[in-house]
């Protein structure tokens, strides 16, 4: 714990020490997955000595919608708890780039499955956070075994707590592989998303992603792409894609909050467009992050300043 025991969290409304930041073992959330959580990134600008907190917004009004699925209320409104995640963010003081995690979840009780008697807690903690896969180089990933779960079984949209096992598996099965990251299939075999992050790729110069109804998680940055994309001028379109795609596919990239956008250069042991970057992808990535440290003037309403 050392090295963060200096940070604040807020806990139900409450900024405590970081070593104190703990549930009891009766909490539903614990025994039984029951919360729903967001991850949301803030860019630190060191010229201009200010926090800038990507999206605040719509992860927090997403947070909000999802707690509709585990019939989860909170006192807070989404307004309310983002002025709180501004509040710890200036609280640390942080001045190097941080990840942060609100969570809404049944707290403690008795240990039947109706969790309706028990208290809604939230916490938000935020932490220095640099790399979650290497945006520079490209990574490598294979389309592994394990299939998502679906929208009638485990809502991969929800940003479950419990239903990130099924993207823990994943990533293990990666990382025993050698590869950086895992690319699931849909329970059809068509491909999904990483396992923390949305998928694209390139043919003939046109951009394809798995639609919402695809079992994918409606990612913040994956709508950000979008709109970038747009504006650029490259044609985006959402469907089904076949596995073997992936294989043909001029260039492929992941995205999402902790990953940013980051090129896959193979995958299962095939190299995409060589092993290089492609060109599409490399204007995305270089144009979202002059973004998302405020250096695009034009993309000013992605940012919240917290200084
Ligand atoms: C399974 C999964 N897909 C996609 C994403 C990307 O979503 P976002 O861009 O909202 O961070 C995430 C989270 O980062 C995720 O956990």
């Amino acid at each position: 714990m050392g090295e963060f025991s200096h940070i604040k969290v807020l806990m139900n409304g409450r900024f405590v020490d970081w070593d104190d930041a703990n549930v009891h073992v009766t909490t539903h959330a614990l025994l039984y997955g029951t919360g729903v959580f967001e991850g949301i990134r803030g860019y630190y600008n060191e010229a201009r000595k200010q926090m800038f907190i990507l999206k605040l917004k719509d992860h927090v009004k997403r947070l909000f919608k999802n707690m509709r699925l585990l019939r989860l209320s909170l006192s807070l409104t989404a307004d309310e708890l983002a002025k709180e995640i501004i509040e710890l963010i200036r609280l640390n003081d942080f001045r190097e780039d941080v990840y942060i995690r609100p969570a809404i979840y049944f707290g403690p009780g008795s240990v039947g499955l109706d969790p309706s008697s028990h208290d809604i807690d939230y916490f938000v903690f935020a932490m220095p956070f640099g790399k979650y896969l290497d945006t520079e180089k490209g990574i490598s990933a294979c389309v592994c075994s394990w299939r998502r779960i679906t929208d009638n079984m485990l809502p991969p949209r929800g940003k479950i707590i419990g239903a990130y096992v099924n993207s823990v598996l994943a990533k293990q099965e990666a990382i025993a592989n050698g590869y950086d990251e895992a690319i699931l299939l849909t329970k059809d075999d068509f491909v999904c998303e990483g396992s923390g992050e949305n998928i694209f790729l390139v043919r003939n110069e046109l951009l394809l992603t798995p639609p919402v109804y695809a079992d994918i998680l409606e990612g913040i940055t994956r709508a950000s792409l979008i709109e970038l994309a747009g504006d650029l001028k490259h044609e985006v379109i959402e469907r089904q894609i076949g596995r073997t795609e992936l294989y043909i596919a001029d260039e492929v990239f992941l995205c999402g909050t902790g990953a940013e956008v980051t090129p896959v250069v193979s995958i299962d042991g095939q190299l995409i467009n060589d092993g290089k970057i492609g060109p599409i992808t490399k204007e995305l990535k270089d144009k979202y992050f002059k973004i998302v440290r405020g250096n695009e003037n034009r993309y000013a309403s992605w940012l919240t300043p917290v200084y």
